[in-house]
């Protein structure tokens, strides 16, 4: 199969990709976090090809995509306050909503759960192109599964060229870490996977949420698997501490590895032994930049990833979430 790359901003993009879409063909786009894999969610077919191009276990569920809280309607069987609530506060935006589901959404897009994930994405094609389509679209992040999510055009042909009928080039994604997912079938509502928008800002619109347990891990089977990881090893060093990251490269120096650094203090980014420095300035920076960084190193041959703490609030939160299973082990 042959990818077609067309620009958001040619006028025939939109209308192409709805064309590809109904004859139940993948097409990729950018959204305000990182690059969906788009199919029919109503479409079961179609959603089974989203998983095998992906390589994606059949028990992890997917997001459907739409353009409005009008058309989420159409899938959720009951739409509780809360969820009220922050579809009129955050959508478009980086929010996924988890309700109950109703009868016309596939088995394959739910993985046979009773509960549907909802979310209208802030980009101005992919919000056209949900428009003209007039339905819902899965949209798993369009990488192959257990990569790091895809942040440029380049980084979903990278994975998945060959295996997708069209990609949307929207340029580099504004947030760069995929949408938080709230369980409003819970009462208060639960984050299931921590993501841009962040925990302080949804608690200022609808209270306190579910203390994170390990019930999440249960409700959300998506972070049940392995994720977001690149090919060399990635080593998390404490912030500001100037002494250990020493020690840290010098112990990966000695044993011929190459280093790639990905810090925000000026001190650590000045230091000697690494072969690759991306600085940051900031967390937000980092939260845009840490995917990328990850397949660039790669690229770069790297074998250790030393990536620089950040203070584990606000968006600090999802970036240490991301970084910890990047680090995880591999089995
Ligand atoms: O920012 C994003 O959310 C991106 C862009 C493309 O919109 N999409 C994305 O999709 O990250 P994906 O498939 O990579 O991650 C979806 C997450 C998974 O952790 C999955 O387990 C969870 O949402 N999920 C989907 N449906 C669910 C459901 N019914 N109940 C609980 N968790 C669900
Ligand atoms: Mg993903």
């Amino acid at each position: 199969m042959l990818t077609q790359v067309r620009r958001a901003n040619d006028a025939a993009t939109v209308t192409d990709a709805v064309a590809v879409l109904r004859r139940g063909g993948l097409v990729a786009f950018p959204t305000e976090t990182v690059y969906g894999l788009g199919a029919d969610a109503l479409n079961p077919e179609a959603v089974i090809r989203v998983f095998e191009a992906k390589g994606r276990p059949a028990d992890n569920p997917l997001i459907v995509h739409v353009a409005s809280s009008r058309q989420a309607r159409r899938f959720a069987a009951t739409i509780p306050a809360s969820a009220e609530i922050l579809m009129d506060r955050f959508w478009p935006g980086p929010l996924t909503i988890v309700v109950e589901r109703n009868d016309l959404v596939p088995d394959a897009v739910t993985a046979g759960l009773d509960t549907v994930a909802l979310r209208v994405p802030r980009h101005p094609v992919t919000l056209a192109l949900l428009e003209a389509f007039d339905g819902g679209l899965v949209g798993p992040s369009a990488n192959r599964s257990g990569r790091p999510s895809p942040t440029r055009a380049e980084h979903v042909l990278h994975d998945l060229s060959g295996k997708i009928d069209f990609v949307i080039d929207g340029g580099p994604t504004t947030l760069g870490l995929e949408s938080t997912v709230v369980d409003c079938t819970l009462s208060p509502p639960g984050i299931l996977r921590k993501g841009s928008l962040t925990r302080e800002e949804v608690e200022a619109v609808i209270g306190p949420l579910q203390k994170p347990d390990a019930a999440a891990h249960r409700r959300s089977p998506g972070t049940r698997h392995r994720h977001y990881a690149p090919r060399a090893r990635v080593l998390i060093t404490p912030a500001h501490d100037i002494e250990r990251l020493t020690t840290t490269v010098k112990a990966c120096t000695d044993r011929h590895e190459t280093i790639g650094l990905l810090a925000h203090s000026p001190a650590l980014c000045t230091i000697a032994g690494p072969v690759r420095v991306t600085p940051v300035s900031d967390p937000d920076d980092l939260a845009r930049q840490l995917f990328q960084t990850f397949r660039d190193f790669d690229a770069a041959g790297v074998s250790t990833i030393i990536v620089e703490a950040v203070e584990e609030t606000g968006i600090g939160a999802t970036i240490m979430d991301r970084l910890r299973r990047a680090a995880e082990e591999r089995t």
